[in-house]
């Protein structure tokens, strides 16, 4: 397998700054980002604890390449998971108590990321990850259980997720549809990630909220993943940090695409975004759809603000099988979410409070057949 990937295809379609999803703008920053990009050191030395090098993070196993190599069979394509900008990820099995590799199916699993050589600023990428995903715990964040790094090899290594990406089961054809009660907790276990994220101290924005960043364990609890290109948020009296523009067509919010300038509401916006996959069961970039459907975004919220009109947006592989009026709350959810004015947009706290207030009512615990 060396040293490639298996297949370019993922690579394109969830890429930051993909060729086939270019943000507008991102080769072209304003005047205020031009001169502020962000070097590896500036995004990691703005936490106090964070560094340079992986020397903060103890709690993490630093393993060697023959390690990985052959906790993967030498990455062997039957290993392989998924793909994403960054790299590729391969199933591999190591001992739970001395993290040294085993055979398959004896010790823990874990899920590998090999970052690709040709990746994108790759090394500042697996540092955030190395650096965020090290320090912070909580359970609907993915475990990073320990990193590699020899020369130009930068690996790292998840706890591994059964059921892999988000987008694999809302989009991939022949996959049996997410019951909608599922959704809905999907839904809530992303804003408290991201909510534990926006409350630090120092925010943390995620900054790449999409499906395929969303995975799920066995029972379809859902954790963030993916920190490669996560950073802090503003300190003091600043409403935003400005960057270069990195993310993913579809998902980004549009002030942040033209100007640069990031706060945690660009995450809110992408939350939106999310809510939108979920309803629809539509991707959030579909070439394959015509150029007034291609944008969920753009095809979907004229009907999102009528209580109506909104169950034509609605995934037609749930079979009506989901509550009206859940329905009804969480498309205007999205909507506010949504909103041009990031200052319009709502906190992810009182997103959460919203969908968790939702997963109360009587109608979203048992959906009646037919609801609609
Ligand atoms: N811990 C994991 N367990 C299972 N599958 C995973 C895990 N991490 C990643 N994957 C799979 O690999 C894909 C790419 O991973 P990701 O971390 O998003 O890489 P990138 O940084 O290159 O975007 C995911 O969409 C998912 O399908
Ligand atoms: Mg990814």
């Amino acid at each position: 397998m060396g040293n490639t990937c298996r297949s370019a295809k993922c690579a394109t379609a969830s890429s930051p700054l993909s060729s086939k999803n270019p943000l507008p703008n991102s080769n072209t920053s304003s005047s205020t980002t031009s001169s502020k990009i962000t070097s590896t050191t500036s995004v990691i030395s703005s936490l106090p604890s964070f560094r340079s090098d992986t020397s903060a993070n103890s709690n993490l196993k630093s393993f060697t390449l023959i390690d990985l190599k052959n906790a993967t069979k030498n990455f062997r394509s039957e290993s392989f998971l998924g793909e994403g900008g960054f790299g590729c990820v391969f199933k591999g099995w190591i001992d739970g108590h001395t993290f040294s590799p085993t055979r398959p199916g004896s010790g823990i699993v874990v899920a590998i990321k090999k970052l690709k050589r040709e990746s994108f600023q790759g090394h500042k990428e697996w540092l955030a990850e190395v650096n965020y995903l090290g320090q912070l715990r909580h359970e609907n964040l993915v475990k990073l259980i320990g990193y590699c790094s020899e020369g130009d090899n930068k690996l790292l290594v998840y706890e591994y997720m059964q059921r892999g990406s988000l987008e694999n089961h809302l989009f991939k054809s022949g996959i049996q549809p997410i019951p909608w009660t599922t959704r809905v907790s999907i839904a809530v276990d992303v804003a408290r990630g991201l909510s534990f994220l926006h409350s630090l101290e120092i925010q943390v924005i995620y900054r790449d909220l999409k499906a395929s960043n969303v995975l799920l364990d066995s029972d379809f609890n859902a954790k963030l993943s993916d920190f490669g290109l996560a950073r802090d948020g503003p300190t003091g009296d600043k409403t935003h940090v400005s960057t270069r523009i990195v993310g993913t067509r579809g998902y980004a919010a549009p002030e942040y695409i033209a100007t640069g300038r990031l706060n945690v509401k660009s995450d809110i916006y992408s939350f939106g975004v999310v809510l939108l996959e979920l309803l629809s069961g539509r991707r959030a970039v579909d070439e394959d759809r015509g150029s007034a459907e291609e944008m969920l975004v753009d095809w979907a919220k004229p009907f999102l603000n009528d209580r109506r009109k909104m169950f034509r947006i609605m995934d037609t592989r749930l079979e009506g099988q989901y509550s009206k009026k859940a329905a009804q709350a969480v498309a205007a959810l999205a909507l506010q979410c949504l909103n041009v004015d990031p200052r319009n947009r709502p906190d992810m706290t009182e997103v959460l409070a919203t969908l968790e207030q939702l997963q109360t009512m009587k109608e979203v615990r048992t959906p009646r057949p037919n609801s609609k």
